[in-house]
This record gives C-alpha cells, structure tokens and sequence, in this order.
C-alpha cells in the first residue's frame, strides 16, 4: 500500500465514527486534495466501503471487514511497536512465518496475523480450520528472557487468559478455558492456542516463543468433524470491523504490561477463573 492511502486509511479508521472532508484529509496528510481522491478509489478498490457524503466528505461504512496494520492501530495503547505488527491476506501458518521470522531476527513483539490460512496448524499434528473473512489468526514472537514464566506452558496460559479478557472487554461474552488450551463459549471451541519453541542449535536452549492464537470469530460453518464441538465468538457477523478491534485488544494485553511475576499471577488467576478442568 502507497503512504498515501496507508495514511487515509489509518486516519478513516481512526475516525470511524465521523466524516473528514477532503480538504481537512488533504490538510493533515499533507498531499492535494486528488490525491485523497485517487487514496479513495483505491481502497475502494481494495474493497473498502466509503460513504462519500456531499459538504461532509469521507468515512468508512459499518460493515467493513478487512484486517489492517491501519485499522489495528488506533486501538493500540502507547509502548506498542506498531511497525513490529505485519498483517496478511493469506499465509499457510502464522506459526511458521513467525518462526521463520524469529530466525531472521524478527524479535520480541513482532505480530503476524492472517486473514486466512492454507494450513493452519493445531496441537498433536492437526490442521487448525482458518477460513478467510471471519477469523483471526495471529502469532507472537516472545522473548523468554523478557518473561518471568516457570515454564514454557506460562506463554499459553498468558494467551489464554488475554484472549478470554479481549473477547470479554471487546465484544462483551465471556469464555471458559478447557485445560491447556482451548477456549469455550456455551462448551464449544471457539480458539486455539498452539505455542511453539524456537531453539538454539547447538545450546537447545528456547531462544524465541512462538504463541499462536487462532479464534472463531464469525465463522458460521465447520467442516464435518469438528461442526459438533466448535462454534464462533458471534453466530454471525457483527456491524463493527470487530477483528481489527479484537486483535489489537490481544496485542496490547499481551506486549504493554512489564513481563514480570505481577503480571504472570495475574494473567494465570485470570486463567484459573476460567478453567473448567482442573488445574494446568
Ligand atoms: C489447537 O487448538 O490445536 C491449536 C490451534 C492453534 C491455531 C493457531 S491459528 C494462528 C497460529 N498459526 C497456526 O498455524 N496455528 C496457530
């Protein structure tokens, strides 16, 4: 995406809820006013609604729902690197390409989230179902060093609870978690966790931990196997872009708090609340 239309987007989305003429757009990105324009088309290209009203100018429309760096930004709370944040249509894992990119030095707080995956991958050597549109998949590169965890299960349980306390903080319902990983609404799984060791060669120490998180979030069919035991955050598709929102709520859970034993009981008595099979 140009900076232009990168910037009119981000500005769009952080004023959902208004119109910005052309001229104030124009203004504070500092370009003519065609080539707002032009940034317009092309995101309406890109499949972005914009309501382009008369005297009042632009906004985006209610329904849109595309996963963006853009539209995840404005959530943000401040200390989150958001040029660490990579969103992509379409990859085969978000594990992989985060581990992939823990190789080549993507470090501490690096995000890569998809709108779908090829192979989503689940625990035990499963495919993880991630269809486009109505998903969210998304995977972490955490420093264990940052992290004052006993163990490498601290880092499910850390993703466990920031995905139960987002979906309750952004969209209002409130999960259970089924021992070690899975979380549930009304019994069924709505989302994954799968955290994954990136290891030193020659040490096998774990130099990066890969937290993968894949949720339901509108999905509305489940292939034949798993249609009796998943289920979705919402049974349809909800007016706000809920993913951007949701996505962002995780990250700043997961990468604002200092790593330290505080926020490691707290994280795990979040944990315990929810967990509907005994302890991990
Ligand atoms: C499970 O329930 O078995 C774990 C599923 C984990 C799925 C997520 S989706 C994002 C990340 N990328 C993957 O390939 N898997 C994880």
């Amino acid at each position: 995406m140009n900076n232009t239309k990168s910037a009119l987007l981000a500005l769009l989305e952080k004023n959902s809820d208004k119109s910005l003429s052309g001229e104030e757009i124009a203004g504070q990105l500092g370009v003519s006013r065609t080539a707002v324009w032009k940034a317009v088309k092309s995101l309406e290209k890109d499949g972005y609604g914009i309501n382009a009203v008369q005297n009042r100018g632009y906004r985006l429309t209610e329904d849109n729902n595309i996963l963006s760096v853009e539209g995840i930004i404005p959530y943000l709370k401040d200390g989150i690197c958001a040029e660490k944040i990579s969103v992509y249509g379409s990859l085969d894992s978000t594990n992989k390409t985060a581990k992939e990119a823990a190789i080549n030095g993507g470090g501490h707080g690096t995000v890569i989230i998809a709108d779908s995956q090829n192979f989503g991958k689940g625990r035990n050597g499963k495919a993880f179902f991630s269809p486009p549109l109505c998903g969210l998949y998304m995977s972490f590169i955490l420093s264990p060093e940052l992290y004052n965890f006993p163990e490498i299960t601290g880092f499910t349980v850390a993703a466990a609870a920031a995905v139960c306390l987002a979906i309750k903080s952004v969209c209002g319902v409130e999960c259970s978690i089924k021992r070690v990983n899975d979380i549930l609404i009304d019994g069924k799984k709505i989302c994954g966790i799968l955290t994954e060791a990136v290891s030193d060669l020659e040490s096998g120490a774990t130099e990066w931990v890969v937290a993968g998180i894949g949720i339901n979030v509108f999905a509305s069919e489940f292939p034949e196997e798993i249609k009796n035991v998943a289920s979705s955050v919402f049974l349809n598709k909800p007016s706000k872009n809920i993913r951007n929102l949701l996505a962002a709520e995780i990250i700043n859970l997961l990468l604002t708090a200092p790593a330290d034993a505080e926020f490691y009981a707290r994280m795990q008595s979040e944990y315990d609340k929810r967990l509907i099979n005994g302890g991990i």
